[in-house]
């Protein structure tokens, strides 16, 4: 690798795998700085492009990265695939290749299949930052999952975190894995057999043993994934494997539950928990701002 291609994948963010400790540190504590300065428009960015490539459906990232570069005051094109010559089959590198060439400084994507952006990142001459990789990674997801612990609990250092729901179609239990054990977190996943996945070294444990935890992480059921008859019924998987209230009831009062969301009410969460005191759903979404900034700022710096 020459150091120009060392450069540009330094600034990218593919996944938190391969990020250290201090990196993602860096990133948290830049997060920090952007969230105590509040004011709407900072214009560090100014003059740069930022793309947002969304192959697949987003609310809350492509949404939070778009009001990031606006904040930092970057000018913002937003390319979406149901309007794009992707329907007359150009494909993912074809389009990215024409952004690149129109001059944009930094892409976000997101993509459905999986090893596309690793490939990508070889032959883009942009750094590109990972907004959801089939179910590989989403590090800025991750990210700000790590950065509402720690602004909670002030360290990560200790915490013990249960992953709970379709870890097997999950990239966020992905991200979050790798950088929590990072910081010397227990982490564990509770799930359905037909939900676990065989390719990580994780302890499974019981939804009992999941809310002792100082952090529930609930996952979406993620229905467009799965094979059929994966999901036998929605009342039958809120039993086993939901946030009902009567669970989060039976939870220790500093403990907290998580959702990345989008979220099926009623299924892997109760209605009431979703807003409830212990919930950080909302403060989760409000928290992809600064560290969206602090990712964007750092792929441009
Ligand atoms: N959490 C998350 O990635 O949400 P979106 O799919 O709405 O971006």
């Amino acid at each position: 690798m020459t150091i120009t291609q060392l450069a540009l994948r330094q600034r990218s963010l593919l996944g938190l795998r391969e990020l250290g400790r201090e990196e993602i540190t860096s990133i948290l504590d830049r997060a920090a700085y952007w969230e105590n300065h509040p004011s709407k428009v900072h214009g560090v960015l100014q003059g740069k492009f930022a793309a947002n490539m969304f192959f697949e459906n987003s609310t809350r990232t492509r949404f939070s990265f778009e009001v990031a570069e606006k904040r930092l005051g970057a000018e913002v094109l937003n390319f979406s695939a149901a309007v794009s010559s992707v329907q007359k089959g150009e494909s993912i590198y074809d389009t990215v290749r024409t952004l690149e060439s129109m001059g944009i400084d930094v892409g976000i994507i997101r993509l459905k299949p999986i090893g596309v952006l690793a490939d990508l990142a070889t032959k883009i001459k942009v750094p590109l930052i990972n907004a959801g990789d089939g179910n590989n990674e989403h590090p800025t997801q991750a990210l700000l999952d790590l950065y509402t612990m720690r602004g909670h609990f002030g360290s990560l250092e200790g915490l013990t975190v249960t992953i709970v729901g379709d870890v097997l179609h999950s990239r966020v239990a992905r991200s979050n894995l790798y950088a929590l054990r990072k910081f010397g977190v227990n982490v564990r996943f509770c799930a359905p057999s037909n939900m676990q996945a065989p390719d990580l070294d994780v302890k499974y444990v019981s939804m009992e043993e999941a809310i002792q935890s100082d952090v529930v992480m609930m996952l979406r059921v993620q229905l467009e994934r799965h094979e059929s008859g994966m999901l036998s019924s929605a009342e039958e998987y809120r039993e086993h494997y939901g946030m009902t209230l009567e669970r989060l009831k039976r939870m220790a009062s500093h403990a907290i539950v998580m959702h990345p969301a989008p979220i099926n009410r009623n299924v892997e969460i109760d209605d009431e928990v979703v807003e409830h005191p212990q919930s950080r759903i909302f403060p989760q979404m409000a928290n992809g701002v600064p560290v969206r900034m602090a990712v964007i700022e750092r792929a441009l710096s």
